[in-house]
């Protein structure tokens, strides 16, 4: 007889991750279309950048054994360095300007790991956070884990709708909860899932609004910047943080994965001094530092210039396939009229679809499964909603432009429609 395991209360909490599947389901089929996963262009890493720099430093034996050795928990000095003076010339300041905050800067594996963090150093069971409707699903499963309750605050084409935000925060303190509220998170720059830019004359009364609202206690917001730079039209507003002039109140969660290389997996982050100390310890027992290899790598990438290079060339391939994606849902999509929508993103790697009503669009639904059957894939809508304030939508579709070529991403729009012309028929909706 099996002897039973008793899990921890997170261990119950945590569920099954929805993006293993998909990514499982795409590898084991390879005439299957992704539209799902998040990879990024394959033909554009950077191979050549990173051979360049990894065996200039490897040929130099001292800075050879300095990389193959520990770092920091905090991460590697010089490295962290260069990333304040690359926050400096994103916004446009003179070279200094950040230096004080060179002890808040901290190197994570990864972004994820730093909103884990934030989640493990802020929330208790019950602990609210406040999060776009919709937004990051893989964050939503960390949330769950630690037990929190997450409340959707609805957007619009210009992101997070403050004025939303301020009537739940008002909602809850007439309900005696404000005490529980420990955090706003936005993905501000052309979000997972929507692809959509929180505006820019929303970004400084969001911080107004978290500040005016830590009565008894902080509420941070949490900004997770991973789509910074990849704009393709028009250009990127100050970051949320640069508006925290006491940065005390916004966490910037920042990464490579997109604009370099996810395969490197270095991401980084501004804390408030709050939070500095209680981050760093954490840091300490998931891994007391990050790869120190990747980070040698990742600063000569940044000083030696590739990074810009890269991001350009991403710019170019990316815009192009925004473009193939808006087209071929046009194409296909537009005689649906107002029933059929999508988001218009002007970067990211992402179009948000809405179907109708009564297409549930959920992985055990009917659209899904002819989805499979037609030969392509995308992200279940519904996984990206939290519970509150219900009831979940579940006719929406997360597109990712990525991965996949536009003549493929072309082909996979043409399947989705075709997906929906029989799952409408069916259904006597079309
Ligand atoms: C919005 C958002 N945040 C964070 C991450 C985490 O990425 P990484 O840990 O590779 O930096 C992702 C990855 O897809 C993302 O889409």
């Amino acid at each position: 007889m099996a002897i039973p395991v008793t899990l921890s209360a997170a261990g119950k909490r945590v569920g099954h991750s929805p993006i293993s599947d998909l990514m499982a389901r795409a590898l084991a089929n390879p005439s299957l279309i992704s539209l799902a996963a998040g990879f990024v262009d394959h033909g554009s890493l950077p191979v050549e950048a990173t051979a360049c720099v990894t065996s200039d430093m490897l040929s130099e034996p001292a800075e050879g054994r300095r990389a193959l050795q520990y770092g920091t928990t905090r991460g590697d000095k010089s490295l962290r360095r260069q990333l304040l003076a690359f926050l400096e010339r994103e916004d446009g300041l003179p070279r200094g300007q950040f230096d004080s905050l060179f002890d808040q800067m901290i190197v994570t594996t990864g972004s994820q790991q730093l909103l884990y963090l934030i989640a493990e150093a802020l929330l208790d069971p019950g602990d609210i956070v406040l999060v776009e409707s919709p937004t990051y699903f893989v964050f939503l499963g960390v949330l769950e884990t630690f037990g929190a309750r997450v409340i959707g605050i609805e957007i619009d084409e210009g992101g997070l709708r403050v004025d939303a935000l301020e009537d739940t925060l008002r909602e809850l303190d007439s309900r005696g909860e404000l005490g529980r509220v420990k955090l706003i998170y936005t993905v501000s720059e052309h979000s997972n899932p929507t692809g959509l830019s929180l505006a820019a004359d929303r970004r400084q009364k969001l911080v107004e609004v978290a500040r005016a609202w830590s009565r008894s206690h902080q509420i941070f917001i949490l900004e997770d910047a991973a789509y910074r730079g990849l704009t393709y039209e028009g250009t990127e507003s100050p970051s949320v943080w640069s508006y925290d002039q006491a940065k005390d109140t916004v966490i910037l969660a920042r990464t490579f994965s997109k604009t370099f290389s996810p395969g490197l997996k270095c991401g980084f982050g501004l804390l408030p001094a709050s939070l500095s100390e209680t981050i760093h310890s954490l840091k300490g027992n998931h891994d007391f530092g990050s790869s120190h290899f990747t980070q040698q790598i990742l600063g000569r990438v940044v000083s030696e210039g590739y990074y810009e290079t890269q991001i350009e060339r991403l710019r170019t391939i990316y815009s192009r396939k925004l473009k193939a994606t808006l087209d071929a849902l046009d194409e296909h999509l537009g005689k649906y009229g107002a029933e059929v929508r999508w988001t218009k993103p002007r970067g990211g790697l992402y179009v948000w679809l809405g179907l109708p009503a009564g297409i549930d669009t959920s992985r055990n639904g009917p659209f899904f499964a002819q989805c499979l059957e037609e030969g392509v894939l995308y992200v279940p809508g519904d996984y990206a909603y939290a519970s509150e304030p219900g009831p979940v939508c579940r006719s929406d579709a997360r597109l990712s432009f990525g991965v996949t070529g536009e003549d493929g991403i072309r082909e996979g729009v043409r399947r989705l429609a075709t997906a929906l012309k029989t799952v409408s028929a069916r259904s006597g909706l079309g």
